[in-house]
């Protein structure tokens, strides 16, 4: 379990993550997405007691990670976006020291475990100097699960890894999700829909949107949601439309507009015309809108919104 309330850091001048509040269950696995500099890296390095926030509190696993920091420390798992290795010391060498520094028991046979999961075994006895990039990033992965910490934080996991050794992460990291708390850090959207339950989306230091990725996937491939425009007022059409099967959750959105969501699958455009236009209501505008993850995150982390962003933001709920 992870929980932050009010955390905020900041560089000198510079307010890297502000007033940040959320928390993560057992079971869990949680992307943080958001653009470069939001923030992500900041906060995860607090969270795992490598640095101090200026101001909230971390609670992980229910101690306080400055003020238990010892024991926080223990039950997590941490992949920094820069990965401290020892160069001079052998794949296995690494991993037996990280984790007799972690107080694992049966030591060798738990590194061989290790090394196996993450497709190194025959590379145990390189230098870690010797290593290809990806592969130091998943002897990097490998540190931090060697002593099974209930809580993960991997910042950007996946980073210059091949694209069958991502699919074998992302198996691992799902895996692992099963029975521990796991925040990941990534810019791959669609890597948040495969392997996380929810998604928090930060921006300038803050949560501009947090929702499970089903409803994201939802807004993807789900529903349609329709924008209507009339020459007059929209109150007496309401009704009229709600009546409608097939129509979810309207909204007026201003005097002479609503929008209203369908249930996947369902083409009523047509019967709303013809409903509206029977019963006397001029119709100026209908036309559907559907926004993809990737644009959501471009609206909510944007400097200027677009004109749409009006309704991302009563995402954030
Ligand atoms: N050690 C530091 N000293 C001063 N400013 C810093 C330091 N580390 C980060 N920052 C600033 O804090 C802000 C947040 O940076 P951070 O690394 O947390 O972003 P990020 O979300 O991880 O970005 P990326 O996606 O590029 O990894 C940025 O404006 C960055 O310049
Ligand atoms: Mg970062």
């Amino acid at each position: 379990m992870i929980k932050v309330s009010g955390l905020t850091k900041d560089y000198g001048q510079r307010r890297a993550v502000n007033d940040l509040s959320f928390s993560i269950e057992r079971g869990e696995v949680v992307a943080f997405l958001g653009p470069n500099g939001a923030g992500k890296t900041t906060t995860m390095r607090i969270l795992s007691g490598y640095m101090p926030p200026s101001a909230g509190k971390v609670e992980i696993g229910g101690y306080d990670i400055f003020e238990d920091s010892l024991k926080a420390r223990q039950i997590i798992g941490y992949l920094p976006e820069s990965v401290p290795l020892y160069p001079d010391m052998t794949v296995f060498e690494y991993l037996k020291f990280m984790a007799e520094l972690r107080h694992v028991k049966n030591v060798d046979d738990r590194v061989d475990e290790v090394l196996e999961l993450i497709h190194l075994e025959d590379r145990s006895q390189s230098l870690v100097s010797r290593l290809s990039k990806g592969m130091k990033q998943r002897l990097g992965i490998a540190q931090a699960i060697v002593h099974k910490p209930e809580v993960l934080i991997l910042d950007e996991p996946t980073i210059g890894l091949d694209p069958s050794q991502i699919i074998d992460m992302r198996n691992v990291i799902k895996e692992v999700g099963k029975e521990h708390t796991v925040l990941l850090s990534t810019h791959i959207l669609s890597e948040a829909q495969q392997v996380c339950n929810r998604v928090l989306i930060i921006n300038k230091g803050q949560i501009v949107a947090e929702d499970t990725t089903e409803n994201l996937q939802n807004r993807l491939t789900g529903g349609q949601r329709v924008m209507v425009k009339l020459d007059g007022a929209v109150e007496k059409a309401l009704p009229v439309i709600s009546s409608l099967s097939g129509v979810k959750s309207i909204t007026q959105k201003s005097d002479n507009s609503f929008e209203f969501e369908t249930a996947q699958g369902e083409e009523i455009r047509p019967q709303v015309a013809k409903k509206l236009v029977e019963n006397g209501f001029g119709l100026l505008e209908l036309h559907t809108s559907s926004l993809s993850l990737e644009e959501i995150f471009l609206q909510l982390t944007q400097d200027e919104p677009v004109a749409a962003g009006q309704d991302v933001v009563s995402y954030n709920n």
